[in-house]
């Protein structure tokens, strides 16, 4: 059996948090260690333009995903970490699968169809109002990422999967077309990785402005932690773990043991004071160490840019020779030269 390549992107729209690092960092990193694996991560900041248009907003990004997957200990040796934009090959390919992809297709994508109904209940007379291009064909850059790694597997969250299964309908076409030259990815989702609440109780997201960044200042992160919604039981009363978004989150972090322990704290009446203030505690000795690397990586960019440099070395040795067998195949080939 051929070894199994895995691939994912992340789209440089915001600062690290919690809930990525618990949904996607914390087992991504994992998997970088693992010598059977073969991986690919990088930095989706062509698709960050899809969703912003701030470019320091975007760079800022770029930098803080970066130091925070490197920080935490990414394992750069064994798996390959880039950023799109330093893959020329990246948008050639995107254009030439353009050309394979019916926009049938585009128009059933999941992400297309909300920005468009979002329009029509508003009442917009357009209603592709507001709606580039760029959010239209999102898919099929997403797609030239994933083939031209000739990624088998794809870990995506749940939202992500239409898109994961449309570059394989794209690869499909292409094949069918001009022969067995790309990869057909399956999307991989992992239903036991955890999502966590924010603040406010609903899911922990940078849309709904509630999120606790994974490497805030220990007084910032602190006063984070002390905002997170409880219901208000006294000390002494009984509390419910169903529910409760700190128990949630020291879950995430502690052992079954620890967790267990909470969990005895909780039917005895733990007060919520206490509770938030052992969470800050366990999570901050948690982070303390990355934060200190985090901290001396966005001081000084340039290590990361190098890091970032050598994995684009690295991508493109895989890229450049399977661009020129894509491009001879599909007729984009020097004159005079045989196929
Ligand atoms: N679209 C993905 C997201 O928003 C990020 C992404 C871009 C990606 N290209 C990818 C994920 C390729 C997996 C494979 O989460």
């Amino acid at each position: 059996m051929t070894q199994e390549i895995y691939l994912t992107g992340i789209t440089t729209t915001g600062t690290p948090h919690i809930g990525n690092y618990v949904g996607a960092i914390r087992p991504s990193i994992a998997a970088s260690k693992d010598p059977g694996k073969q991986n690919y991560y990088f930095l989706a900041d062509f698709h960050a333009l899809a969703k912003n248009e701030d470019p320091d907003l975007i760079s800022q990004s770029t930098l803080e995903i970066a130091a925070a997957w490197l920080a935490l200990g990414m394992d750069t040796k064994n798996s390959v970490f880039y950023r799109q934009s330093d893959i020329p090959e990246i948008p050639e390919l995107t254009w030439i699968l353009t050309s394979m992809t019916a926009k049938g297709l585009m128009n059933r994508a999941h992400s297309y169809k909300a920005a468009v109904q979002a329009n029509i209940d508003s009442d917009n007379k357009d209603p592709d109002k507001g709606i580039t291009m760029a959010l239209y064909s999102y898919p099929i850059l997403m797609a030239a990422d994933i083939l031209m790694f000739k990624a088998t597997k794809v870990p995506v969250g749940r939202d992500q999967k239409q898109h994961v299964e449309m570059a394989r309908d794209i690869a499909q076409r292409f094949n069918h077309h001009y022969g067995d030259i790309l990869v057909l990815p399956e999307p991989v989702i992992d239903e036991h990785t955890a999502v966590l609440a924010g603040l406010d109780g609903r899911k922990m997201s940078k849309s709904y402005g509630n999120t606790i960044p994974l490497f805030a200042p220990e007084k910032a992160f602190r006063k984070l932690i002390m905002k997170i919604k409880t219901n208000s039981l006294e000390p002494g009363e009984p509390k419910e773990i169903e529910g409760s978004t700190l128990y949630e989150i020291y879950k995430a972090f502690a052992t079954p043991e620890e967790t267990a322990a909470v969990e005895k704290q909780y039917a005895e009446g733990i007060g919520w004071g206490v509770m938030k203030q052992q969470l800050f505690e366990y999570i901050n000795d948690h982070v303390a160490p990355a934060r200190q690397e985090y901290d001396r990586l966005i001081a000084d960019p340039s290590l990361v840019e190098a890091e970032l440099q050598k994995g684009a070395a690295r991508a493109r040795e895989v890229a450049t020779p399977y661009m020129d067998q894509i491009r001879r195949a599909i007729g984009i080939r020097s004159l005079g030269a045989m196929s």
